[in-house]
């Protein structure tokens, strides 16, 4: 190959020719001055044509544009903070939202099963009848509802699936979306791309972290249409009382909203919280979209399946959205699945008192060390920590606490504006951990006020 023919593998950010001057040019204007050039004084038309085409490539490359719907839209700050910490050795993570469990042998065995006996095909797209009966069982055996099966659940690719096809199930553009201020990273985006505009409801520690109907009743314009709720939360471990509750959905019957309850982290709660799910309120099942996930429950994040369940309407335009993106969940994992919800919940009794060990100690030796403070949460498995004292910014702390202490946490910011000022610290992460991390945490930061 002639060392000028070289010039064809040409890429947009590394513009080198094979003569070995135009090297690391940014401007493809100037390699397309310079290549026509050589390809006149070599006079061959092929060269000449085959360069054209790249230099094509590049103009091309360089001038795509995105859907409008994606210049709001930026990466999450998890994640930012996770390849910061990447390659780091001797790291502590606290940052992950997922259990460090392993699910149990008969979840494990299902999916193995499922492969063995040749399930390995296209499930329906609502998913397969089993699941969509063993989740319809579990909401009346846990909260007394009633859900057909057949066209009241929808089996989704996780959590955040059965978001956003809710989302775009029912947002016209411009329509307007209430959400917790911090909360879950994925709403925000998930609204923008549904064509709505989110609308923060700002959630203070001194509520404990929780949704207040009045806030949210001074947000109501004519254009809300959703309100997205999320108990036990993240990022604040936060739960909603009977009462918290009652009166959201009072306020939801009367602004004819439909809510969005996102109830992942249902049975991961301490202490006497309990869980109440927003469907069972008076005037609630007919306007709400339970959201459901086995990632937190199950610890079968890898897995990826979740689900929906709500009024017939809704789930059958979701379950179109879902036929043309996913067209359904794999079949293997859907039958894990369904193995979590019909066999023994030890492991999931056994995780949260494990969770429960951990969460005290970070509770309590995090209120030790001067600066912080740290009320007790009440579920999922994550402390939002106030840092204000220390008079720096959550992303600033989070990457000192990465440099200084190779500990990874997320920034409060990265939840929304109203989470500046604390930062998220998971303790779904090994007690020893835990403890070491905590003890990083008490000889560095003091360095940090
Ligand atoms: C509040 C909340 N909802 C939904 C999800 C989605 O989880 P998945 O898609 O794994 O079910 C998460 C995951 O972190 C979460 O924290």
């Amino acid at each position: 190959m002639s060392s000028f023919w070289k010039v064809q593998s040409v890429h947009r950010d590394d513009l080198c020719s094979g003569y070995g001057f135009v090297y690391n040019l940014k401007s493809f204007t100037v390699l397309r001055i310079l290549s026509i050039l050589i390809c006149v004084l070599e006079h061959d038309k092929h060269k000449q044509f085959m360069l054209r085409i790249e230099c094509e490539k590049i103009r091309v490359l360089k001038s795509l544009k995105t859907a409008r719907r994606f210049r709001n839209i930026r990466p999450s700050g998890i994640r930012r903070l996770f390849s910061l910490a990447n390659g780091v050795p001797d790291i502590v993570r606290l940052g992950i939202g997922e259990p460090d469990f392993v699910p149990p042998p008969h979840i494990l065995e299902a999916a193995k099963r499922s492969l063995d006996e040749g399930k390995t095909h296209y499930a329906p797209n609502t998913g397969i009848a089993e699941l969509r009966e063993a989740l319809a069982e579990k909401a009346k055996r846990d909260y007394g509802l009633s859900y057909n099966p057949d066209s009241e659940v929808l089996v989704t690719a996780g959590g955040v699936e059965a978001i956003f096809l809710a989302l775009i199930a029912l947002m016209n553009r411009g329509d307007e979306a209430l959400v917790s201020d911090p909360s879950f990273v994925c709403y925000r985006p998930s609204i923008l791309m549904a064509g709505g505009v989110p609308v923060s409801i700002p959630v203070l520690e001194k509520d404990n972290f929780k949704l207040d109907a009045e806030v949210v009743m001074s947000l109501i314009t004519e254009k809300s249409r959703v309100i997205i709720t999320n108990t036990p939360n993240n990022p604040t471990g936060s739960v909603l009382t009977h009462d918290d509750i009652a009166k959201l959905g009072k306020l939801a019957v009367e602004r004819d909203l439909i809510v969005i309850s996102d109830e992942v982290y249902e049975k991961i709660i301490y202490d006497n919280a309990e869980h109440h799910c927003l469907a069972t309120f008076p005037g609630m099942q007919e306007r709400t979209i339970v959201i459901n996930s086995f990632s937190k429950t199950y610890s079968m994040t890898g897995f990826r399946v979740g689900c929906a369940m709500g009024p017939e309407n809704l789930i059958s335009a979701m379950t179109l959205a879902h036929q043309f993106i996913t067209a359904c969940v794999n079949s293997p994992a859907q039958h894990a699945a369904v193995a979590a919800l019909r066999g023994s919940q030890k492991f999931v009794k056994d995780m949260v008192n494990e969770f429960d060990r951990r969460r005290r100690l970070l509770h309590s030796r995090l209120n030790e060390i001067g600066g912080f403070g740290c009320s007790l949460p009440q579920g999922a498995f994550y402390a939002f920590a106030n840092i204000k004292e220390f008079g720096i910014s959550s992303e600033e702390f989070s990457e000192r606490l990465l440099n200084e202490g190779k500990i990874v946490t997320v920034p409060g910011s990265a939840f929304g504006r109203y989470g500046e000022g604390y930062i998220r610290i998971s303790y779904a992460t090994a007690y020893e951990k835990v403890e070491e991390a905590l003890d990083r945490i008490e000889k560095i930061a003091g360095n940090f006020m």
